[in-house]
């Protein structure tokens, strides 16, 4: 192989993935409270996450949310104040299109849910936190 036909497999070994894979977001939960609480992602591929319980102010959840198309639909969080089926109405609701490479910390509340911190992550139309980027 020439040197530039290494480099040229070096950039697709990079770069192919990261068009695969299209969004690779690291979303912390954090409960802010010290009630009980419950909180449930709709995914931007209409699946839904399991249901993480907090019981201790300072809990920490982290989610993994990996696609093609992150910002084709919307990503939402839930929290519940009780264990949620399928007609509990939630507490609170966080709602954005979000996608990137990078990380997202959401704040938990007993009657809301609110964007936080992030890094490497576009977000639109929706609860995007009070930071830019
Ligand atoms: C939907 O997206 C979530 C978060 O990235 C992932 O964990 C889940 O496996 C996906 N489900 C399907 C059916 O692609």
């Amino acid at each position: 192989m020439t040197i530039f036909q290494k480099f040229s497999l070096l950039f697709l070994l990079i770069w192919v993935p990261s068009i695969i894979i299209g969004c690779d977001i690291t979303a912390s939960l954090t409960s802010q409270t010290f009630h009980e609480i419950y909180a449930q992602f709709t995914f931007h591929n209409n699946t839904k996450s399991p249901i993480y319980h907090f019981d201790t102010d300072g809990q920490t959840q982290l989610v993994h949310i990996t696609g093609m198309f992150c910002n084709m639909k919307p990503t939402k969080l839930d929290v519940y104040r009780t264990s949620p089926t399928a007609d509990t109405k939630p507490s609170g609701t966080s709602q954005a299109f979000i996608e990137g490479f990078g990380y997202v910390n959401y704040m938990l509340l007993s009657d809301g849910v609110f964007m936080g911190m992030k890094a490497g992550i576009a977000c639109a139309a929706g609860d995007c936190g009070a930071s830019k980027g």
